[in-house]
């Protein structure tokens, strides 16, 4: 069994968060964009975030990031308060942000040499290349390499500084579909290899009941927690077994997308 130690892995508290921003056109009014949010992660949970565009959950993780801060409640890692970005939240976005102009290698190394921890840690890149099977590409340069590679590429720069938390925005938002559903086992496979806590934006509903614990479904703005849905399926999970089926027909009638509502406009 793995030691907690070898775990790396930290829980995540989010005590009633409020956040408004000010309103583009009139900067003395503010608008509420998250509304007492409140959820914990335990070490090791991988859960997902659904809900509408523009409800908060891209703020959301920005502020877990330590980028933003809420206007009131607490956020924590282990015990720890969050006041400003750390090494131990990696957060991943949709776009992979690789910088053009540096190799694979020295993509994924950038935050050692940031953090002036290269020297010590330098023997890491090569397993952190392996671990995401991009060990021959060291020396390309992004514009050689696809989408999920380059996407692969962001994951192992975030994992390389060993963060107890990781923060994934819609990280394979912008893939093909079935380059969506290789890169979903990929990051189940560094899950299982490395127990890190995940915090996952999606707007799939397959994606989230595929690779989740629990699922937390938000309201549109000012975003709430509306439900959290847990994921009872053995893994590696089917995703046309029945009981995924179910699961997805119930979600989608509480997101009001299973598809019967026009019956009802019918005058
Ligand atoms: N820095 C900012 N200044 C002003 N308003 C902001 C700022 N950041 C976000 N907002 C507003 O907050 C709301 C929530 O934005 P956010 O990006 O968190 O939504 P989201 O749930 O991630 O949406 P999507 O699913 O489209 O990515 C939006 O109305 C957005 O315009
Ligand atoms: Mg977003």
């Amino acid at each position: 069994m793995v030691a907690l130690a070898e775990i790396e892995a930290s829980s995540l508290g989010v005590r009633q968060i409020r956040k408004s921003f000010p309103v583009p056109d009139d900067p003395l009014l503010h608008r509420l964009v998250l509304d007492g949010i409140s959820f914990s992660l335990a070490a090791g949970e991988l859960v997902s975030l659904i809900g509408p565009s523009g409800c908060g959950k891209s703020t959301l993780l920005r502020l877990i990031a330590g980028l933003e801060s809420p206007d009131s409640g607490e956020l924590l890692i282990g015990s720890e308060k969050i006041t400003q970005p750390g090494a131990e939240r990696g957060l991943v976005f949709q776009d992979p942000n690789l910088f053009p102009w540096l190799t694979v290698r020295h993509n994924i190394q950038a935050g050692l040499v940031a953090r002036g921890v290269l020297r010590e840690t330098h023997h890491e890149v090569g397993d952190f290349m392996r671990l995401v099977g991009l060990e021959s590409f060291a020396d390309a340069y992004p514009h050689h390499l696809s989408g999920g590679m380059a996407q692969r590429v962001a994951l192992a720069r975030a994992l390389i500084n060993h963060p107890k938390v990781l923060l994934l925005d819609e990280p394979l938002g912008a893939l093909d579909a079935f380059t969506r559903m290789r890169m979903q086992d990929e990051v189940l496979r560094l899950w299982q290899a490395r127990r890190t806590t995940m915090l996952l934006v999606t707007h799939d509903i397959d994606e989230a009941i595929y690779m989740s614990d629990r699922i937390m479904i938000m309201s549109p703005r000012p975003g709430r927690i509306e439900r959290t849905i847990s994921v009872a399926l053995d893994r590696p999970r089917q995703r046309s077994s029945p009981d995924f089926l179910r699961l997805r027909g119930d979600i989608l009638e509480f997101v009001h997308f299973a598809g019967n509502a026009s019956i009802e406009n019918k005058d």
